[in-house]
């Protein structure tokens, strides 16, 4: 559930009283929207999120993005035509964001809503087989990063580095396992399907195995990575079960299809300020036309 605040007409310092007021009351887990008054440039928003919170970063992170100021980044830089599936931010890696903000400084002309999804609802109400195999399983994350030109990110952008012993040493203390082959590097990581919902008893549903799958690409964007790289498996990004065993794709169909059923949507006005727990609720965002500027702040 999302809990609607006005927070109209009001100036920085008591909108983050009120935000403040609004976790007392609702938990600091509680996914809020906030309406304001404020202009939510990149500056506007930095000031706010640092007034309440630390930065977490986004290094390592595989969507494209631009920093813009301090701590905040442009939510997205992929297109408007695509849809952002749910997904739990960062939760390949080997730390995760706990809270997530977006503002919004221009709206969308029409879609473009961000949504979330109950990580709770999403895991208790998957078909038993699934739910068993993901919790049973874990995940496997593969990356196939090239050294700057190819498909997908290159490595020293998904890393911030030039640097490759130093990025070596840092993957190997993260516990990944990779491999550095002439033109390009691929990196194999662990990472869980649900975690202790930090909120009360039970689990949630935690990961980004739908995302990474090739089975969530356009068609025509697959029909083409396939034959020139022959092989799901070098997709710039690959996701298998822990124990190395193929996701079922219908399996993640049924996933895709159920997050879709279970979406909360925010409708952005200017001046919107979403902010939730990355680990109870998975966000997406809907197609959109227009001039959407809604940038984004990972706390830790
Ligand atoms: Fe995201």
């Amino acid at each position: 559930m999302i809990v609607r605040i006005d927070g109209t007409n009001q100036a920085t310092d008591t909108l983050q009283q009120c935000i403040r007021d609004a976790m007392e009351t609702h938990g600091k887990s509680a996914a809020l929207h906030v309406r304001t008054s404020l202009a939510m440039t990149p500056e506007e928003l930095s000031r706010l999120f640092n007034s309440l919170e630390t930065d977490f970063g986004y290094e390592g992170g595989n969507t494209p993005r631009r920093q813009l100021s301090g701590a905040v980044v442009s939510a997205t830089e992929l297109p408007p035509e695509f849809p952002i599936s749910a997904h739990n931010e960062l939760s390949y890696g080997r730390t995760w964001p706990t809270r997530v903000y977006f503002g919004c400084e221009n709206p969308p002309n029409s879609g473009g809503e961000t949504y979330l999804v109950s990580g709770e609802s999403l895991l208790s109400q998957l078909p038993k087989a699934i739910r068993l195999a993901f919790v049973e399983k874990n995940l496997v994350y593969m990356r196939t990063l090239h050294s700057g030109h190819g498909l997908g990110r290159s490595w020293q952008e998904t890393y911030q580095t030039e640097n490759a012993n130093e990025l070596s040493a840092r993957l190997r203390s993260e516990g990944s396992d990779f491999s550095w082959h002439e033109d390009y590097l691929t990196v194999r990581q662990k990472g869980p399907a649900v975690l202790d919902d930090p909120t009360k008893n039970g689990s949630v549903w935690f990961n980004q195995a739908e995302q990474w799958h090739p089975s969530s690409l356009p068609l025509d964007v697959h029909e083409v990575l396939l034959e020139t790289l022959g092989d799901e498996r070098k997709f710039p990004q690959y996701a298998e079960f822990g124990d190395g065993t193929e996701i079922p794709n219908e399996w993640l169909e049924e996933i895709r299809s159920l997050a879709l059923s279970l979406a909360e949507p925010v409708q952005w006005s200017a001046g919107d300020l979403l902010i939730f727990d990355n680990r109870v609720h998975l966000h997406g965002r809907y197609a959109f036309t227009g001039q959407r500027r809604v940038h984004a702040a990972l706390a830790v």
